[in-house]
């Protein structure tokens, strides 16, 4: 079958992992590597709690996100953050922090404003940052479902220059005329989703925070649609605000959130059951004309050709780059899930309730986490970060927020069903547990919820031994069927492709 050649296109794109996971470190070892090598590999942050990470790390005097934020164009607005978080670890003042996005809806006008420079900020600091010291490509990642804070998250990535903007998790129709607007510096607005099918619309002016002396022309990001299924892929060329750049298409063994199954059985151990009518149509994708990326267990040459057999420009992968040794998930878990997947005891399982989202998500068993029922059964009911919220009609006719993994009595209260509090997971405040910046207060830690994908047989070909490691630059190599650089000589570089499609077991000792 011949594909459509996009040669301008990155053939390989390291997925967006939140909360923290693909910090700007991973994005921007990523784009560097590819651009080394001379293939571009698109290095993807992700945006999705960046409030809250980069707070976390002004207060542990993390100089780079200091930096960034002394790059940011209106210095005045940089330097009230800076006064605010660096090094502080006040408790009575971090209380005030607003970090919970429905301060967007029903803050003050002073509340809102300040939230709303402070994710202009992080959201520019996160992309400039991952854009330093190379001129590979670097995009962004949120999920449509965490709406409260999109127009001023998206503002701040274009700020910082960002070239693409990747989205999934819903449907994310509102996006591309966003972009277009922002990047015109127009007023734009967003409608949230509230229960009963209403809708609320936020709306945002760049002008209104960025003084004309410091506007300076801004590039509008190409922008990737995560979808499972051609439906969706065909509603979004057609009727999306504006232009839709391309499709990531990504199955359900995917690592994250993945799309529900149509049918409603599950497995014997509670999984969802995926049939023939989850399966996307590519060729109809590929009538769209436009480019498309596979996801889900395609991090290997092989799979590599496979995709693009079918017509893809290329593949994303996101568990592979997970576990390399510039992904910011936290170290002792990285190590523990490379040493069970090494040994081929990683257990991975697509929970359909935990996340508040609504949407399957893949949890791996590790003990400590709340994948543990005990752990879980420990862990008191709050919702500290508040991003997977779902907006209700008060009573009094305004606009509240609740989320179903809360305490139940207040979920309840606010009109939510008892039944779906059921197995819930608060997924903001476990993820970033997970991740090493992600602790909002040392003294409380949280325990974290941890996600993967299901397909973990790259694993072989890119990590030494159960106790070693690999480099973003491994992973890329190693996909891209080029030979390893001098520098990780030593380390696992091998790919399967270079060996005849055997796995190579180690290039060094056990
Ligand atoms: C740890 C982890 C976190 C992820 N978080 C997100 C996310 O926040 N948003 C998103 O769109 N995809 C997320 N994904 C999905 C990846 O971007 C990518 O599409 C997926 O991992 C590809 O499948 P693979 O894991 O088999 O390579 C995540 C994946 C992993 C492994």
């Amino acid at each position: 079958m011949t594909g459509h050649v996009f040669s301008s296109e990155p053939e390989l794109i390291q997925g967006g992992m939140g909360v923290g996971i693909s910090s700007w470190q991973l994005a921007r070892s990523v784009a560097e590597a590819g651009e080394n090598i001379g293939r571009p590999v698109l290095g993807v942050v992700s945006g999705i709690g960046l409030a809250t990470t980069m707070v976390v790390r002004l207060r542990n005097g993390d100089s780079s996100t200091r930096r960034a934020l002394e790059a940011f164009p209106v210095p005045e607005i940089a330097q009230g953050i800076i006064e605010r978080y660096w090094l502080n670890t006040n408790r009575s003042s971090l209380s005030r922090t607003p970090l919970k996005p429905e301060i967007l809806v029903n803050g003050s006008d002073e509340r809102k404003a300040e939230f709303t420079r402070l994710l202009i900020a992080v959201n520019f600091a996160e992309v400039w940052l991952a854009k330093q010291g190379h001129s590979g490509p670097v995009g962004i990642n949120y999920l449509e479902k965490v709406q409260l804070p999109r127009l001023p998250e998206i503002f701040g990535a274009l700020l910082g220059g960002v070239d693409y903007v990747l989205m999934g998790a819903g449907i994310p129709n509102q996006v591309p005329g966003v972009l277009d607007g922002l990047a015109d510096w127009k007023e734009v607005s967003y409608k949230i989703h509230v229960a009963g099918s209403e809708k609320y619309v936020l709306s945002f002016d760049p002008k209104a925070i960025i003084p004309q002396q410091y506007r300076m022309p801004l590039t509008r990001p190409k922008f990737l649609a995560i979808v499972s299924h051609h439906v969706l892929a065909q509603a979004l060329a057609l009727k999306a605000t504006g232009e839709v750049d391309g499709f990531v298409v990504e199955g359900p063994i995917a690592g994250g959130h993945n799309a529900p199954a149509r049918g409603k059985e599950f497995s014997e151990s509670g999984e969802p059951v995926y049939t023939e009518r989850d399966k996307p149509d590519l060729a109809k994708i590929r009538g769209l004309g436009k480019p498309f990326w596979l996801a889900g267990g395609y991090a290997s040459p092989e799979k590599l050709r496979e995709a693009k057999s079918m017509g893809a420009a290329g593949i994303q992968v996101g568990s592979a780059f997970a576990l390399c040794d510039e992904s910011r998930l936290r170290d002792d878990i990285k190590r523990e899930l490379r040493r069970k997947s090494y040994s081929g005891v990683i257990e991975v399982m697509a929970n359909p309730v935990i996340s508040p989202s609504g949407y399957p998500f893949q949890v791996v068993r590790l003990e400590g986490s709340l994948s543990d029922p005990e752990v879980y059964g420990a862990r008191k009911r709050k919702c500290r970060m508040g991003y997977l919220v779902e907006a209700y009609r008060t009573a009094k006719g305004g606009i509240g927020f609740r989320c179903p993994a809360e305490p139940v009595k207040a979920y309840v209260k606010k009109g939510g069903d008892v039944d779906s509090t059921q197995g819930r997971v608060c997924i903001c405040t476990g993820l970033a547990a997970a991740s090493a910046d992600g602790q909002l207060r040392q003294a409380a830690s949280e325990p974290p919820i941890v996600t993967l994908g299901q397909d973990h047989s790259f694993i072989r070909s890119m990590l030494p031994s159960a106790d070693g490691s690999y480099s973003s630059e491994d992973v890329i190599r190693s996909i891209l069927s080029i030979a390893p650089s001098g520098r990780s000589e030593g380390r696992a570089t091998v790919s399967t492709a270079e060996t005849g499609g055997r796995v190579p077991k180690s290039t060094t000792a056990e």
